[in-house]
């Protein structure tokens, strides 16, 4: 799968940007978007989603992979993934800019549908970028 030009990831960030603005994170007030470039070129988004039942969480990666599955099928093949988040409280705006990279379950459920994938995310010294397998060494599949 070739790797994502620039334009695309810029498109990956914008739509994670717009998607963060509808995180519900009245818990943690962490704000998440994430958005997913797949193998036919179709862009997915999603936010973190709490829930006072704290477990019940869904990050922002998994409702963006959930909801291409649920749209584009099982076919599904991920080749890259922006991720951008927001502390509502200490920047008091919704600015993207704070580090988040994947959280171990989303790292998973990532390499599931997309094990040579692509990840941008904010590191602690500014963007990165970090292949699937290099944050998830040995990721489990069962296929
Ligand atoms: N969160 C994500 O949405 N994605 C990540 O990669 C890290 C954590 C969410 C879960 C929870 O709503 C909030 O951030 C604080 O953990």
């Amino acid at each position: 799968m070739p790797k994502p030009a620039k334009t695309e990831r810029e498109r990956l960030l914008r739509a994670a940007r717009k998607a963060m603005k509808n995180a519900y994170a009245p818990f943690s007030n962490f704000h998440v978007g994430a958005a997913i470039l797949t193998a036919k070129d179709h862009v997915f988004a999603g936010c973190n989603v709490e829930n006072s039942s704290y477990g019940m969480t869904n990050c922002a990666e998994r409702t963006a992979i959930f909801s291409a599955v649920a749209k584009d099928g099982p076919e599904l093949e991920i080749r890259a993934v922006a991720v951008v988040a927001s502390d509502k409280v200490s920047l008091g705006n919704d600015e993207p800019g704070v580090p988040c990279s994947p959280c171990g379950a989303c790292r998973q459920v990532i390499y599931e549908f997309g094990p040579q994938a692509v990840i941008y995310y904010q590191g602690k010294k500014g963007p990165k970028q970090s292949l699937i397998a290099d944050l998830l060494p040995e990721g489990f599949r069962l296929k």
